[in-house]
């Protein structure tokens, strides 16, 4: 039967974070280390899906009552994907298995679930032969992550799907590919899980009567993202670091840092990075410190000395393709 694997990277938020979902800018790249689906037609009339780095393993239903019932956490966005285009394509798939394996731990934050359902849309373009431009595979995988979580701008679907370093605008309304080189950063993983949706949510809840406030802060968030693209064009690093800090500075008075990360953040800048900063939501996950080549294992020995783990990633990386 035919079978067909495909894989994606994840990211990793360089500015912008939460001020993205307001519909400022925000800059992402895309890291080399990768999330893998294959899918395989069958007569069975089910739909299987393993996928053990979130602990789902021969979750079986059938074709017809995908989307319906109870789904299991780890199943949510590829089920919902694989339901999305069957209704939206009108395919009539007489049964599909699939498996997903991934590089990285679903705990760093590095977009597994985005990365899932890219692969998963990709693979069903595939195999039934849709010719699905990016661009309608960006518009059904965010539409997944909406479905199944309410909330997000769909950067990390970008990401995932374009690869490289983008400047990125909610819901794709902007989507340009940076022509930048690797970049030195450090990634330093907090060991602490964040929870998205109520990061964002409690950004609205601190600044409850203080609306405006809170825009014109989301407004500087967005003044810095346009900043660091001309600085990250330039490769003035030095400038970047700078921007680095003071988007740490705005975030943490979002409120959306954590003591753990500002230690991290801390430890790098003093121990000669040019700047450092969280990247995603916050409340754990990982930061980033962008350095020399020369400070680099200062840095890294800064941040795990303050109880951090190093995790070694290259940016800019492929975006979705083909295996075999
Ligand atoms: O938690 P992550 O890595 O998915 O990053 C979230 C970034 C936000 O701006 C807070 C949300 C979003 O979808 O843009």
């Amino acid at each position: 039967m035919k079978k067909i694997t495909v894989s994606a990277p994840g990211k990793l938020m360089l500015f912008g974070e939460h001020a993205v979902v307001y519909g400022h800018p925000c800059i992402v790249t895309a890291v080399d280390q990768r999330m893998f689906v294959t899918v395989e037609k069958n007569s069975s009339g089910m739909f299987v899906l393993n996928a053990p780095e979130v602990e789902v393993s021969n979750y079986t239903k059938p074709i017809e009552n995908l989307g319906v019932g109870q789904i299991p956490k780890g199943a949510k966005f590829i089920e919902i994907a694989l339901g999305n285009l069957i209704s939206k394509y009108n395919l009539k798939p007489a049964g599909l298995k699939v498996i997903t394996r991934s590089e990285f731990s679903s705990k760093f934050g590095f977009g597994s679930s985005s990365a899932s359902t890219v692969c998963l849309v990709k693979a069903i373009s595939e195999l039934f032969s849709l010719k699905l431009s990016q661009r309608q595979i960006f518009d059904i995988s965010y539409k997944t992550v909406l479905d199944v979580q309410g909330k997000g701008s769909g950067f990390d679907v970008a990401a995932a799907i374009y690869g490289g370093t983008i400047y990125f605008k909610k819901f794709g309304s902007e989507i340009v590919p940076l022509k930048i080189s690797d970049l030195n950063l450090i990634v330093g993983y907090s060991g602490i899980k964040a929870d998205t949706v109520s990061l964002i949510d409690s950004v609205t809840k601190r600044f409850k009567g203080l609306e405006e406030l809170k825009d014109e802060m989301l407004k500087a968030i967005g003044k810095i993202v346009d900043d660091a693209r001309v600085a990250l064009e330039n490769q003035d690093f030095a400038k970047l670091g700078s921007l680095m800090n003071i988007n740490q500075g705005l975030l943490e008075a979002l409120g959306v840092s954590i003591e753990k990360l500002d230690n991290m953040n801390s430890a790098s800048v003093a121990s000669g990075a040019y700047g450092a900063k969280l990247s995603g939501a916050g409340g754990g996950d990982c930061m980033i410190a962008l350095s020399s080549k020369e400070m680099r294992k200062k840095v890294e020995n800064a941040i795990v000395s303050v109880g951090g783990k190093i995790l070694s990633v290259k940016t800019n990386a492929q975006g979705v393709r083909i295996e075999k």
